[in-house]
Parts: structure tokens; C-alpha cells; sequence
């Protein structure tokens, strides 16, 4: 009888407390918190028995309000939160002299007042806050919790999100919905959307957070917006997050009413320090800027014949007596450069050791733009006196939008392992970082991210930001465990999935070290053909110099020479057909390491990409009934969208390169659905975030 009522009794804690809001739309995340399985929760049941968070701070109030939602959630009973240990079985946290950095923690089984305990230990409130996340994951994915030993803290101090974000509330390439900040309510209403968003970046260690697009406006800056951040910082505080702002460089003129915004004019100078002054009176904690300067039209130091060094020097003056910092980006490209992979590192590499120690020159992955596949930036490693921190885009502007399934973590990490040769002849690109700053992909679609599995990208995204060593594999395995549950068959249906998804885009959209072949301005579908435009760096046909006798971009020594921005020892990672086509024209006929000729491996490429969504989508039917319907019926209209774009990508494709090469299909190939001329045809004027 007794367990009877006690099971009713679970029965509607479970409905009342831990069921979701809303129906399974995503807004969770993966901070769903649903009772585990029973045996599991027996499992857990003597660990867990109260928290005992031992600081007072805020940052400590969020571990310690997370560890009760997290574990009352998934042990499916109210762990009560006392202020000593006075039973077995006690989660505490508190502070230490321990040696972990300002955000390490530790978390133990060990013995308190004689009680057994799981003890998170940090320096800081901080570490606490990142301790409990760790420790709740642990629960989420039911790892073993009796005789921990762990120790972790970030490799990376700036673990930041910059949210391209526009004050009318659209977002630059952002396919999620409208912005998340709703600047015309704010500062009065704190919708508790921000905190969830702040719980959420939290959780994977993400520190910082640029609000507003890099193709920023002046007003920003303004008094009534600087009101506005503030409210979002303080929202942010209690989770460890700073704010920061793209700043525009030519905010002086724009709403200082100077006439010059020259980074060496003495009133510039002066006008940047006391806006920055008043920033700080409003937001103590403010982070510092992000600047695009001299950039796809933006203003910047150059307007003035002054240097990047010069502009951001001027800015990092203003922030340095606040301890702010200045996040410069390294994306400039322009038709003067006969290679516009070339020309960041033609700019950059020779202010080394000009900038401030509180600059960051921050540097996109590959050195063209966010491509499917690009090969790392060559200005990793070649900076040794410079702080770097890698951009990398979380949403997907080139990899499908928010309707193609494609996990990045192997992205990432191909980046992040990829051998510099420089500084140090064992030097990666991870070994170069002081940050990593991920383009967000959230929004106001119910999932955040607009699609269930971009949700696990801007969750890499924070994993890898904290340890760049971290296995892609192992990250995706936590996302769907802690995301889709723990039954075996969908863990070992999702995991395969996720880990060919990204080579499945580059397949079909770009293999063989193409890049950059889609539609021009909106970057929606296929438009290799495009030729017409008035700068020679916006047509396709520049990236891919296809022609009668062969195709691909000669960057070698007889061609634009890009290869020999990087270090000789470097240059060998390129040599797979991976890279083919980035660093090399070749024949059409030239054969290659799989046997087949170029024009062949070609096709066979785009085809072995059209194949894998359909396997994937093959993969993901099989598991109908195993997860909960609105997620799943979500996920397999969007594969079928990417099953019928992935076959567009192949088909455009083919049409237009069989156009030029004048070479039959190979035998087995199916013929593009429809002649070139009609994939010519098609106009997207309304395609999203342009
Ligand atoms: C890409 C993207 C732009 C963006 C730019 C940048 O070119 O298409 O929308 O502004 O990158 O990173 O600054």
C-alpha cells in the first residue's frame, strides 16, 4: 500500500515538476532533467541524498538553484538543500584555496564531518557553477558517481558567443527566428528567456557574449542602449558571463559628432575613453569590444591610412584601465589581392607584435569564409607574439541552414588538431588559442537553434571552447544522451549520424576542396556559374576556375603561392584529395589515389553525399516510436528537405561542371534531374537572414 501511494505520489511529481512546459519542441535543450529509469535512480538514490552549496554569491546561488532543479528532475523526488552536512550522501560545493585557475573545480567522493559526500571544490564561484554542470552530466548520461577524482578547468579564458544580432531585431545569416534580445522592452522587462539562455551557455562554459552583429551600428553605444545591456548583464552575471558589443569604428562620427573617427587624432581618443568610462559606471563588468574594421565596407583605422594595430591600440587604451579587452578581427578581403585567401595574412602577419596585450586578434577558422571545408587559417601559429582566438560559425550559413542535419564538432576539431609546424615545430592550431568566439545560431524559434540537432553545434561549440582536445565523438555521445535519452539503440543510431553528417555536406555541396560555389548574397543552394559580378572575389567561377582542361584554384608556387603561408612541415596535411581543389588546378583526367580520374572521383563525391542523407534518413525512420514524436517528426521533415536540396546541390552541380569539362557522366551516375539552364533559372529574393 505504502508503495503504491508513494509511487502515485511520484507519479505526480513527475507531472507537475518535472514534465516540460511546453510539449517536446527543444526549448530544454539539454538540460531536460526527466527522471532517470527507475533502477538507475536506485542506483543514484544514496548519493544524492542533499545540496549543501557553501558560498553566498550569486554565481553560487545559480549552482546551487541548478543542482536542485537537475537532481529532484532526473531522481524524480525534492532533494532538499541544507547549509551543513548532517547525512550520507551529500552533493556540496565550496570554496577552496585549491590551485584550478578562476574557473577550474575539482569534485570528489570523500568524507565530511563524517559523513560520505560528493564535493565540488573550486577557487571561485565560478568553478562551483561549472563544477555542478559537471556533475549533473555526469547524472544526465548515468556515468558512475561513487569514487570521483576529477579535476577540469578551461584551456581557453574567453569562451565566447557573438550573436550577429541587428537592433531591429533580425539576424545576420541567423535561421532561428528573430533576435533573442528584445531591445524594445528591455531594460524594463527581463524576459525569463535570457536566463534560460545564460543557464544554457553556462553549462558548457561559455564566459562571454557579444550581443550585437559585427556589422554593428553606432547607436549601440548610445546612452538608452547601454541601459538596455546593462539589464542583460545583469541577468548574465549570476552565470558568469560578461557582456560585450561590437563596436562600430565609426562611432565618433556616427553619434560623438566628431569629424574624424582617426584612431590617432588626440579627440578620438579622448571621445572613445569617456565612452567607454560611462560604460563601465553602467555595466562594472563589461567585457570589451569586437570590431570589424576595414571589412566588407565597414570604416576602420585604413580610412585613415593608420594600421589595424593602430585602430585597436586606441580602443584597448580606452578598456585597459577597466581591465576590458578588444576582440579585432582578421576577415578583410578585397579585389586588390590576386588570392582572397591570401590577403588576411598579407595584413596581419606582419603587425605581429604590435597590438596591445589586451587585444585579441580574432581569426576565422579557414581563411576564406566558414566553408564546409576550408584548410586552417595560415595566421595560426604565424602570430607568436599576437593573443589569436579562432571564429568559428555556429550557424550554419554554408553547411545547409538550419534544415540540414550537419554536426560540426568534426569540423572543429579537424581545425583545432590541424599541426601549425609554428611556433613550435609540435604546435596545433589549439595550442595557438586564447579564445574561441562561436557565431550563435540561436534565435526566438522554440529550439533556440531552428532545428533540434543545431542545438548539439552550439554545444560543441562551448565543449570544444573549453577544451579544444576534447574528442568531437565523445561530445556528440553526451549531447544525444543528455538530448535524445539513454537507450542504447538511439544513442547508437544518433551518434553514426551526427559523425558522417558534415562529410555528407561537403560531398554534396563542395568536394574536393571546393568551396565557395553557392548562390550569391542569400549563400541558398547552388550558383557555380556565376560570373558576372562586379568584384571578382563574389563570383563562384573565381574559387573554382573550372575550364576545359581541368579545375581548381593553383595555390602553389606557380599559381598565387597561398600555400606558402603556412610552415613547410604544414603544408603536408594538404596533400589529401581533401584539399585538391583548394591548392591545385588539375586535369580533368589527372587520375587520383582512390583510381579514379578527377572528373570521375568528382561526380562519385557528389553522389556519395546525396547517398549518405539518405541513409541518414533511413537511420532516423528506424528509430520512430523510439523518441518522442514532435522532435522526431520535426527532424525527419527537415532531412527530407535536405534529402531534396543535397540532390539539388549534386544536380546543379553536375549540370554546370558536365558543361565545362564536355566529359560523359560516369557509368552508374543518373543524369542531373534537370538541364543546367533550369537551376540557372531559379531567384530566391525571400531566403532567410540576408
Ligand atoms: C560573411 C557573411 C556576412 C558577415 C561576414 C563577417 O561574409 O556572409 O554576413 O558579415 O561574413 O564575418 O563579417
Amino acid at each position: 500500500m505504502r508503495d503504491s501511494i508513494r509511487a502515485i505520489v511520484a507519479a505526480i511529481f513527475t507531472l507537475t515538476v518535472a514534465a516540460p512546459a511546453h510539449a517536446e519542441d527543444g526549448y530544454r535543450l539539454w538540460l531536460r532533467y526527466d527522471p532517470l529509469p527507475a533502477q538507475i535512480r536506485h542506483r543514484y538514490a544514496a548519493a544524492a541524498t542533499e545540496i549543501v552549496v557553501q558560498s553566498n554569491g550569486a554565481i553560487a546561488r545559480s549552482a546551487e538553484g541548478e543542482l536542485r532543479r537537475g537532481l529532484s528532475g532526473l531522481l524524480a523526488r525534492q532533494i532538499p538543500v541544507g547549509s551543513s552536512v548532517d547525512r550520507d550522501g551529500a552533493i556540496v560545493a565550496e570554496l577552496s584555496k585549491a590551485s584550478l585557475g578562476d574557473e577550474g573545480f575539482t569534485i570528489r567522493t570523500t568524507q565530511i564531518a563524517g559523513h560520505e559526500a560528493t564535493v565540488i571544490n573550486a577557487s571561485n564561484e565560478r568553478g562551483l557553477l561549472y563544477g555542478a554542470f559537471a556533475l549533473l552530466r555526469r547524472f544526465q548520461t548515468q556515468q558512475p558517481i561513487d569514487h570521483l577524482n576529477v579535476r577540469d578547468r578551461p584551456k581557453l579564458a574567453l569562451r565566447m558567443l557573438d550573436h550577429w544580432d541587428n537592433l531591429n531585431g533580425s539576424v545576420e545569416r541567423g535561421y532561428a527566428g528573430r533576435s533573442l534580445w528584445d531591445w524594445r522592452t528591455l531594460p524594463d522587462w527581463e524576459d525569463p528567456r535570457y536566463t534560460d539562455y545564460a543557464r544554457a551557455d553556462a553549462s558548457i562554459g561559455v564566459n562571454g557574449v557579444v550581443l550585437n552583429n559585427v556589422n554593428a551600428q553606432a547607436d549601440i553605444l548610445t546612452e538608452p542602449y547601454l541601459r538596455k545591456v546593462a539589464a542583460l548583464a545583469d541577468v548574465f552575471r549570476p552565470w558568469a558571463i560578461r557582456v560585450y558589443l561590437s563596436a562600430r569604428f565609426s562611432a565618433p562620427i556616427d553619434i560623438g559628432g566628431l569629424k574624424t573617427a582617426d584612431p590617432l587624432d588626440p579627440a578620438v581618443h579622448a571621445w572613445w575613453k569617456a565612452k567607454v568610462d560611462e560604460i563601465y559606471g553602467v555595466i562594472p563588468d563589461f567585457g570589451g569590444f569586437l570590431v570589424k574594421a576595414n571589412s566588407e565596407g565597414e570604416p576602420g583605422p585604413q580610412d585613415y591610412h593608420r594600421t589595424h594595430a593602430d585602430g585597436a591600440n586606441m580602443l584597448a587604451d580606452a578598456l585597459r584601465p577597466h581591465g576590458g579587452i578588444v576582440l579585432w578581427r582578421a576577415f578583410v578581403y578585397s579585389s586588390a589581392s590576386d588570392d582572397r585567401a591570401k590577403q588576411a595574412f598579407d595584413e596581419f602577419q606582419p603587425l605581429d607584435g604590435k597590438f596591445a596585450n589586451n587585444v585579441i586578434v580574432q581569426i576565422k577558422s579557414g581563411p576564406i569564409d566558414f566553408q564546409p571545408r576550408e584548410p586552417f587559417h595560415p595566421l595560426f601559429g604565424a602570430m607568436p607574439k599576437t593573443k589569436l582566438g579562432m571564429e568559428a560559425q555556429i550557424t550554419k550559413e554554408y553547411l545547409g541552414f538550419n534544415t540540414h542535419l550537419a554536426y560540426l564538432g568534426t569540423m572543429w576539431e579537424e581545425v583545432l588538431s590541424a599541426r601549425t609546424f609554428r611556433p613550435q615545430e609540435d604546435s596545433r592550431v589549439a595550442d595557438t588559442l586564447t579564445a574561441m568566439a562561436g557565431v550563435a545560431n540561436t534565435g526566438s524559434s522554440r529550439s533556440w537553434s531552428g532545428s533540434q540537432f543545431d542545438q548539439a553545434n552550439w554545444y560543441a561549440f562551448g565543449r570544444l571552447a573549453w577544451d579544444p582536445d576534447a574528442s568531437a565523438k565523445a561530445i556528440a555521445e553526451e549531447w544525444t544522451r543528455m538530448t535524445w535519452g539513454n537507450d542504447p539503440r538511439v544513442v547508437n543510431a544518433i551518434l553514426p549520424m551526427m559523425m558522417k553528417s558534415r562529410q555528407a555536406v561537403v560531398d554534396y555541396m563542395t568536394p574536393l576542396g571546393l568551396a565557395h560555389l553557392m548562390g550569391t548574397d542569400h549563400h541558398y543552394g547552388p550558383a557555380p556559374w556565376v560570373s558576372d559580378l562586379k568584384r571578382p572575389e563574389w563570383n563562384p567561377v573565381y574559387y573554382h576556375r573550372a575550364d576545359l582542361g581541368g579545375i581548381g584554384f593553383d595555390r602553389t608556387a606557380a599559381g598565387s603561392n597561398a600555400l606558402s603561408q603556412y610552415a613547410p612541415g604544414a603544408m603536408r596535411q594538404f596533400t589529401t584529395d581533401d584539399y585538391l581543389l583548394w591548392f591545385n588546378y588539375v586535369p580533368w583526367d589527372q587520375k587520383l589515389k582512390s583510381g579514379r580520374s578527377v572528373w570521375t572521383e568528382l561526380v562519385w563525391r557528389y553522389d556519395r553525399g546525396v547517398d549518405e542523407v539518405r541513409a541518414m534518413q533511413r537511420q532516423w525512420e528506424a528509430l520512430r516510436g523510439s523518441v518522442d514524436d514532435q522532435r522526431f517528426d520535426e527532424v525527419s521533415a527537415y532531412l527530407a528537405i535536405q534529402g531534396r536540396e543535397a540532390k539539388w546541390w549534386r544536380d546543379a552541380c553536375i549540370a554546370y561542371f558536365q558543361s565545362i569539362s564536355k566529359h560523359p557522366l560516369p557509368s552508374g551516375s543518373a543524369p542531373p534531374e534537370h538541364p543546367l539552364s533550369y537551376y540557372e533559372a531559379l531567384r530566391f529574393p525571400n531566403a532567410p537572414a540576408h
